[in-house]
């Protein structure tokens, strides 16, 4: 227990210093752990995409996959793109803009939250015909911001 709460602390503190004190190290892990999340990302994107292709995903299906984009989307300008996560660090595709222009990213980033949250929303009414448009919101987001702030893969 004592241990525990312990632990907690040191979690929350280094919440609390983070981002500029993190190590070579934790930033390399930041990038590898958000390129996963991406990667969770791009798996629901092909879930949906069967569904619009007519090749077997259900409606419930890409309700998953809107919660699955949802909850990374939160996670974009809290946890994934601490300061110092740039091209240059790991495999880093993150522009350096990302930081400069932070108002716009976190604009991309609660655009994809509201896009997903409206695809989960429609997804609940079970209507297959009532969810090409939100979907096609979803799809528009994740270029947008790839075209604006990922390194040489739009
Ligand atoms: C707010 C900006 C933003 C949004 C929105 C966004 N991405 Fe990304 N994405 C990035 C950035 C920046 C990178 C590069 C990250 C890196 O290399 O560290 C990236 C990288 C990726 C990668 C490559 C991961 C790897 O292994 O290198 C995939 C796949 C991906 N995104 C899929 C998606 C999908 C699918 C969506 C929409 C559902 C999406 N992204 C929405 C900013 C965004």
């Amino acid at each position: 227990m004592a241990l525990g709460l312990a632990l907690a602390l040191v979690v929350a503190l280094g919440i609390g210093l983070w981002p500029g004190s993190l190590k070579a190290d934790d930033r390399a892990q930041v990038v590898a752990q958000r390129q996963a999340d991406m990667t969770r990302m791009a798996a629901a994107m092909r879930v949906i995409g069967r569904f619009l292709k007519n090749e077997g995903a259900t409606v419930a299906e890409v309700g998953a996959s809107a919660v699955v984009i949802r909850t990374v989307a939160t996670k974009m300008t809290t946890t994934l793109f601490p300061e110092g996560t740039a091209v240059g660090v790991g495999d880093s595709a993150a522009k350096p803009e990302i930081w400069s222009q932070w108002d716009v990213f976190s604009q991309y980033a609660a655009d994809l939250t509201a896009a997903a949250s409206r695809l989960s929303a429609v997804t609940g009414a079970g209507n297959p015909g009532a969810l090409r448009a939100p979907i096609v919101v979803v799809v528009r987001s994740c270029s947008a911001c790839h075209e604006s702030f990922r390194q040489g893969k739009p």
